[in-house]
């Protein structure tokens, strides 16, 4: 049976206005009211986009016959590995480190195997040999489940560190039992790594087509590695599902992720606040900041709008962490450049409670009956009212605490925020050709064929290149 679940996450933004921040810094309700007609227009656009097969990481959440084999799947495989890696870089692994991070024990890989749901969880998506090689010292290539994740089949990170994983699987277990132990999640028909699951026999799951990388975290792609470290994914997509229908309105102050659009871009463009902050005061969310922090880039960082004007979009990605940035970034925050809007992120009641001992001083008798969550939300309340006195727009999320349901929530509503902010940019939010043009640049320079012309102009030595060279 499908699981139903209510939106439970809260705005606040009254610190991003002109009322608590000045005109000059903060967005005013006549700012809200002039984009309304916009944002209906681009609400219908979007829902029509939908209803023609575009926007089709809408429908990721409905996909319950996909969870229900994933679920099938990792219940297995929990039993059978204790070890996992998962090799994907960008969209094919940010999403499964934030949920993994948001929704299972900090230190899951330090526990013994009895107090631990699911194999250990490793990750390689950079190519860097020193992590590469410690991973592959740390696992038990025996026990271990690879899942290789990648939309294209073809990105160089990827394929490099499968290879090398791929094979010192095969020489640990076999070539035939080292088939066994990986899954593919790619394309459903074309690619490379489509073309060697198909010919070693890998099992594939698919990534849905017409999606992009980033957008993918609610489907098998996000979904394996969740379940395997036993995560509900049933319950994420239930998350996801009812912040779909609570940001089903064109009203923009009532849709969540229509309102955090407008206050980003109309902060932005109108009020010159290049840099979006994404501060949740939770190590457990740190993960969801950099999900996003992607995702926003990817999507709006743009040349062209979509009349093909140059525009180059995009409102700079930041992630920190209350309260620890508390004492590293907020001091720029509040006294250097006013450049940025803050979305803090507030929880109501986190997972567990330590009380505060009784202190053997007298200077510290103010922690005294105190508690580590109350202290971590009075810093976020702190930070919010040293922000505003020193007029830096800065808005709250609130979540009453981390569960799926909210990690499913955040997802949804982020996704439809970043395309909400695409239409405000006027920007088309899916595709990403300044990573393609990167792509093809380290395609060229490891020889890959039908890039040599690329590869003779990227070696080609400018004649006044020792000029500039410090040696
Ligand atoms: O959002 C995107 O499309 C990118 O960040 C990709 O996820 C990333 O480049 C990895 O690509 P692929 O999954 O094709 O290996």
């Amino acid at each position: 049976m499908t699981q139903e679940m209510t939106s439970r996450l809260v705005i606040d933004y009254r610190n991003a206005t002109d009322h608590a921040v000045g005109a000059d810094n903060g967005v005013s309700a006549a700012e809200l009211d002039a984009i309304q007609s916009y944002v209906s227009e681009q609400h219908a656009r979007i829902n029509a986009e939908h209803a023609s097969q575009v926007q089709r990481w809408q429908d990721l959440p409905d996909n319950i016959a996909l969870a229900d084999e994933i679920a099938a799947f990792a219940a297995e495989a929990r039993e059978q590995y204790d070890d996992f890696i998962l090799i994907g870089i960008g969209g094919s692994s940010l999403g499964a480190i934030a949920t993994i991070m948001a929704l299972c024990h900090p230190y899951r890989n330090l526990l013994p195997k009895g107090q631990r749901v699911g194999p250990r969880f490793f990750v390689l998506d950079n190519p860097d040999p020193e992590k590469v090689k410690a991973t592959l010292e740390t696992v038990d290539l025996s026990k271990t489940l690879v899942n290789v994740v990648s939309k294209s089949g073809q990105t160089a990170e990827t394929a490099a560190n499968f290879l090398v994983v791929r094979e010192a699987l095969v020489n640990a277990v076999g070539e035939a039992q080292a088939a066994k132990q990986i899954i593919a999640t790619t394309d459903p028909e074309s690619g490379i790594l489509r073309q060697m699951a198909t010919e070693q026999g890998f099992r594939t799951f698919p990534v849905p087509p017409g999606v992009d990388g980033r957008q993918t975290v609610l489907s098998a792609v996000g979904l394996i590695p969740a379940a395997l470290a036993g995560v509900d994914i049933h319950a994420l997509l239930a998350g996801a599902r009812a912040m779909r229908e609570r940001a089903s309105t064109d009203n923009v102050r009532q849709n969540p992720a229509y309102l955090l659009a407008a206050l980003s871009v109309l902060s932005d463009t109108n009020h010159g606040k290049s840099m979006l902050v994404t501060m949740p005061y939770a190590d457990a969310l740190f993960g969801i900041s950099d999900w996003f922090r992607q995702l926003w880039a990817e999507s709006l960082g743009k040349k062209l709008s979509t009349d093909g004007k140059e525009v180059f979009a995009g409102q700079t990605p930041i992630k920190a962490l209350g309260a620890i940035d508390q004492h590293s970034q907020v001091q720029l925050y509040t006294e250097g450049p006013n450049d940025k809007l803050i979305q803090l992120v507030a929880v109501e009641e986190y997972r567990d409670t330590v009380a505060i001992p009784e202190p053997p001083h007298a200077d510290l008798e103010y922690l005294k009956g105190g508690e580590l969550g109350q202290l971590l939300s009075r810093e976020r309340l702190a930070t919010a009212w040293a922000l505003t006195q020193a007029a830096r727009p800065n808005l709250t999320i609130t979540i009453p605490t981390i569960d799926a349901g909210i990690v499913g929530e955040f997802f949804y509503m982020m996704q439809l925020q970043t395309v909400m902010a695409g239409a405000l940019y006027h920007v088309n939010p899916f595709g990403q050709p300044g990573v393609e043009a990167g792509k093809n640049a380290t395609y060229a320079l490891m020889g890959r064929g039908g890039y040599e012309d690329l590869k003779a102009e990227l070696l080609e030595t400018p004649t006044d290149a020792d000029a500039y060279i410090c040696s």
